[in-house]
């Protein structure tokens, strides 16, 4: 069963962080127990688009040991009001925490692994949270690698940009398969809105070259460059487009329809 979905990419800009918290409010709107992690450490945004004040321990401080996982969960409930339960846990973003989180040797990211791991007991079983899902730095970042070795889905972002669709494929081939990660690819940003209507061809032809299932088509919506991260679209926006894509993005992996 997909508890734990990490949503990443090849290059940056993919629509990573807009996918992450999207599809993290869309099951907390479906009821759902959910929590948000910034695994982006050299470059956190949630911090900002949730306008989260006061925050005393970060996701940093859990991976460091310094505190526990329950200590650095955010009350966000009061973005997303409904039956749903809607948690972030964020990442540093001060210049300091951003250095110091760089500097980490191996032996301290096996560690983070570690407690990336143990969210299963103390968040999945203990605390029956039904999803948790990891925003990541794209590339072959450290702590990129431990979100999707933690996940049970992975959400892999691209656009049709030449140089993406290359590092894509050779993400997928070396990386995911290597850890046997049951993934999902998005096309984001699609400039051509036909292919959402040819969606059956699409998927095959994605099917074909990527060697991975299709799970959703993204068009690029000028609404959701322009909103500048000042809200979360499917609660603020309802009707549009987007949240019903991403609302069926979140049923595909709920009921595990992805192949
Ligand atoms: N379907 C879309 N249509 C239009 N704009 C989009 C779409 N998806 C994301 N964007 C915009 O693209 C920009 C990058 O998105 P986002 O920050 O989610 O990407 P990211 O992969 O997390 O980036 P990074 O790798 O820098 O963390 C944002 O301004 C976002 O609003
Ligand atoms: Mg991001």
């Amino acid at each position: 069963m997909t508890k734990i979905i990490a949503v990443h990419s090849y290059k940056g800009g993919t629509g990573k962080t807009s996918m992450s918290l999207n599809l993290a409010a869309s099951f907390a709107k479906a009821g759902k127990k959910v929590c948000v992690f910034d695994l982006d450490f050299r470059a956190p945004s949630l911090f900002a688009i949730l306008k989260a004040q006061n925050v005393e321990y970060w996701l940093n401080d859990y991976l460091n040991n310094s505190c526990e996982i329950n200590s650095a969960l955010i009350d966000m409930n009061s973005r997303i009001p409904g039956d749903g339960k809607f948690y972030a846990c964020l990442a540093n973003p001060s210049t300091e925490a951003i250095r110091d989180i760089s500097s980490k040797d191996r032996k301290w990211e096996m560690r983070a692994l570690g407690r990336l791991l143990a969210l299963r007991e103390s968040l999945l079983r203990d605390q029956k949270f039904d999803y948790l899902v990891f925003d990541t730095s794209p590339g072959l970042q450290y702590s990129s690698i431990n979100a999707i070795v933690a996940a049970d889905f992975v959400v892999v972002a691209t656009t049709g940009d030449r140089s993406d669709v290359d590092g894509t494929k050779r993400m997928l081939a070396e990386l995911y398969n290597l850890f046997e990660k049951k993934t999902g690819l998005v096309l984001n940003k699609v400039l051509d809105t036909s292919a959402t209507s040819r969606k059956t061809e699409m998927s095959a032809k994605i099917k074909s070259e990527y060697q991975v299932p299709l799970l959703g088509i993204v068009p690029c919506f000028c609404e959701v460059l322009r909103a500048e991260g000042n809200f979360i679209f499917v609660q603020d926006k309802p009707d549009h487009p987007f949240t019903k894509i991403i609302a069926e993005m979140a049923k595909k992996i709920e009921n595990n329809e992805v192949n």
